[in-house]
């Protein structure tokens, strides 16, 4: 891979990581201000920066080996290059002067697996530009422009899940944040073994899927007269909606309430078959899941030294999270790989 040195000609001048997450339980709740349970994962994202010498920003991203370059007024970037742009723009909103820079991007997140690699790769850049740029801004107002910049510049209508975990969370702690008030506390793991298996399936659908679910919940919450369906906390009135926003509010219904149970307490075997509701849930009333997902997760849960399992970020492919007993979790990825492999599929475990 091409350093920033070999790239640019010259050193950076500051440079920053972030970690992908893999959210545990609170699936699709977040843009519905409800509460989500996410923990990091080890693979980071990579940002060195360094002030251009011309009135070019120039951006590389090594692990594509994909180099472009613009003017402030010239065409904005498309690609990855859209959200290191858009971190820029959000930045420029809030009033800090970004002069031309050179950005050098290296992950070890995989991308479009829902693992969150946007999300991490918006946090280390804007920790990166804080730093080169000496920008006065916290973690969490860090999170909320990074959020921006997937919004405003890369089309999703994404909440703030994926950021806050990537700016604020922690690899053996669990983030517990109420979406709405961002009020958080970092929590000790669930216990067992944590498995992240990518499914090898692209995602699909990702974007638009995602958008249209999120208007269904939008649609859902003014039909029940709510400002969102987290303030909607019994089944009572999903009856009152049509198809398919009665399943949809439900799995936002039942999923906060899972996280709420997840955090009170419970043992790890409690907190597997909540996960394995969850998956139901996605599965039946979300709709997004796709079939070698199910397979996936189907095999993980069936496993014997497996507590519960379910696919994790916004669906539509990418890749699924279990807990396995203590000790097992090496057995369990290999035996669930081979009969993964056997039904036609090709997984791969990267946690
Ligand atoms: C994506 C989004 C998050 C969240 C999850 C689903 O990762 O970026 O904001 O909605 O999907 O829970």
């Amino acid at each position: 891979m091409r350093t920033f040195v070999d790239v640019f000609g010259c050193e950076p001048e500051a440079s920053a990581s972030a970690f992908g997450r893999v959210n545990l339980l609170g699936e699709h709740t977040d843009y519905n201000e409800g509460y989500v349970l996410p923990t990091t994962i080890p693979q980071a994202t990579h940002v060195q920066v360094a002030l251009s010498s011309t009135r070019r920003f120039r951006f590389y991203a090594a692990n594509l080996g994909e180099f472009l370059e613009y003017e402030d007024e010239g065409q904005a970037p498309r690609g990855f290059g859209q959200y290191v742009y858009g971190c820029i723009e959000v930045l420029k909103s809030r009033g800090v002067n970004v002069p031309p820079v050179l950005v050098h991007i290296a992950s070890e997140v995989p991308m479009g697996g829902g693992l969150s690699s946007s999300a991490a790769l918006e946090v280390a850049t804007l920790r990166a530009l804080r730093q080169l740029l000496d920008v006065s801004l916290d973690d969490v107002e860090l999170a909320k422009l990074a959020q921006r910049a997937e919004v405003e510049y890369a089309g999703v209508r994404c909440g703030i899940l994926d950021q806050m975990a990537s700016s604020l969370g922690s690899p053996d702690r669990m983030l517990f944040l109420d979406t709405r008030t961002l009020e958080r506390k970092l929590l000790p793991m669930p216990g067992g073994e944590l498995i992240v298996v990518d499914s090898g399936i692209a995602r699909t659908l990702a974007s638009s899927g995602y958008n249209q679910r999120r208007s269904e919940c939008e649609r859902a919450a003014a039909l029940l007269g709510v400002k969102a369906l987290r303030d909607e906390t019994t089944l009572d009135r999903i009856v009152e909606l049509p198809a398919p926003l009665d399943r949809r509010a439900r799995h936002i219904i039942t999923e906060n309430a899972r996280v709420l149970e997840a955090v009170s307490g419970v043992d790890v075997a409690r907190f597997g078959e909540l996960m394995n509701d969850s998956h139901a849930s996605l599965r039946d009333d979300y709709e997004v899941s796709v079939p070698g997902l199910d397979t996936l997760v189907h095999l993980l849960q069936q496993h014997p030294s497996v507590y519960g399992a379910r696919l994790t970020g916004a669906g539509f492919g990418g890749a699924c999270v279990a807990l396995a007993h203590p000790g097992t979790a090496s057995k369990v990825k290999s035996d669930v790989l081979t009969a993964y492999a056997a039904a036609g599929f090709e997984g791969k475990a990267l946690v």
